[in-house]
C-alpha cells in the first residue's frame, strides 16, 4: 500500500495507518485531530471529514501553511530543484498546473515552467544549509523557508535534519522526487484542514467535544529527536486530559517503556511490527511492540 507522505520525519507512522484507519472508523467519528502531527502523515491520508493538523513546531506549520495557501510556490522550488539535478518533470508541471483551484494560486504555475513572471527566488538549499541557518532564515521568505525546511528533512539520514546524504548521489533527491509527484494531491489535501500551532494541552482544551477523535502520537521519552520533547510530567498531563475526555482518543506508545506503563495503565491492546529503523545494513529484522490506548 502506498500512501501520501511530504517528508521523511523520524517517528512518522506509516506502519501504523491501517491500525488507526480501522480504530478511526470503528468510532463512528469524522473530525480527526492529529494532536502530534509531525510529518502530517496520519493526517494526510486518514481522510477525515473534518481535519485539525496540529504541532507546536513552527517549522513544520510553516510547511503546511504554505502549502495551504500558496502550493505553486514550494512546487515550483521543487521542481526547480529536480530540473538542476537533472530530473525531467514539466508534463507533471502541467498536470499541475490545472489541478490548483485554491486561492488564486494558479496565476503563478498556468504559463508552465518557462513562466517570465518568476516571483520566487531559487535558492541553493545545498549551500544554504552549509551556511549559519539562523542567519539565512531571518532573511527569508516563509516559502523559502518552508522549502529548506522540506529539502533538509527529505534529504537527512531517517529525517533527523542535521546529518546530510550527499547532495551529488541522485539517490538523495529520490525522496523529493517522489514528494514532487504527489505534491497535487498532498496540497488539495491540507487546503481542507485547519492547521494549529499549540501545545497539546491548549489544543485539546479547544477542541474537546462529543464529535472529535484526537489522534496522539507523543514524542518517544528520551530520544531527543524533536525541538520539543516529553518529559514526565508532560505524560502525566496527558493522561490527566485522557482520563476526562469528552471525544474519542487513540494514543500509541511503546510498549517496552514501563515508565510510560506506570503513568498509563495497561494499554488496550499491544501489538508487534517489524522494526524499519534498521535499514539495509540491518542483519536481523526486530520485532517492536506498540502499545494502544483507546476509549473506543
Ligand atoms: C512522534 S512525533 C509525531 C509523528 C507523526 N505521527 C508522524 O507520523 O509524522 C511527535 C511530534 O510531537 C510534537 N510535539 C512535541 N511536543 C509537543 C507539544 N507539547 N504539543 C504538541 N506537539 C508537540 C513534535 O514536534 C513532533 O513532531
Amino acid at each position: 500500500m502506498t500512501y501520501l507522505r511530504l517528508m521523511k520525519y523520524p517517528g512518522a507512522k506509516t506502519i501504523l495507518i491501517p491500525e488507526i484507519r480501522n480504530i478511526l472508523r470503528n468510532s463512528n467519528q469524522h473530525f480527526l485531530l492529529d494532536v502530534f502531527g509531525g510529518s502530517g502523515l496520519v493526517a494526510l491520508n486518514l481522510h477525515a471529514r473534518r481535519t485539525v493538523y496540529n504541532d507546536i513546531e513552527d517549522e513544520l506549520v510553516n510547511i503546511f501553511r504554505v502549502i495551504q495557501e500558496r502550493p505553486e510556490s514550494l512546487y515550483r522550488m521543487l521542481e526547480n530543484l529536480l530540473k538542476s539535478t537533472g530530473q525531467k518533470r514539466g508534463r507533471l508541471t502541467k498536470e499541475f498546473s490545472g489541478s490548483f483551484t485554491h486561492n488564486g494560486a494558479m496565476n503563478t504555475v498556468k504559463n508552465g515552467i518557462s513562466s517570465k513572471n518568476e516571483k520566487y527566488r531559487m535558492i541553493d538549499a545545498h549551500q544554504l544549509q552549509k551556511n549559519d541557518q539562523r542567519e539565512s532564515s531571518e532573511k527569508m521568505s516563509r516559502e523559502e523557508r518552508a522549502y529548506l525546511s522540506l529539502y533538509r528533512l527529505s534529504t537527512s539520514f531517517g529525517g533527523m535534519g542535521n546529518t546530510y546524504a550527499t547532495a551529488n548521489e541522485k539517490s538523495t533527491f529520490r525522496y523529493i522526487s517522489k514528494t514532487f509527484d504527489e505534491f497535487p494531491r498532498i496540497a488539495e489535501t491540507v487546503k481542507k484542514w485547519k492547521i494549529e500551532n499549540m501545545d497539546f494541552r491548549e489544543l485539546i482544551q479547544k477542541y474537546d467535544s462529543r464529535d472529535a477523535f484526537f489522534y496522539l502520537d507523543p514524542p518517544y521519552p528520551g530520544k531527543g529527536w524533536y525541538n520539543h520533547n516529553f518529559d514526565a510530567g508532560d505524560f502525566r498531563d496527558l493522561r490527566t486530559i485522557l482520563d476526562s475526555l469528552k471525544g474519542k482518543y487513540l494514543m500509541n506508545l511503546n510498549a517496552e517503556d514501563t515508565n510510560l506503563a506506570q503513568i498509563f495503565g495497561k494499554p488496550t491492546f499491544v501489538k508487534s511490527y517489524l522494526n524499519q529503523n534498521g535499514g539495509q545494513n540491518a542483519k536481523q529484522e526486530t520485532l517492536r511492540l506498540k502499545a494502544f490506548y483507546t476509549n473506543v
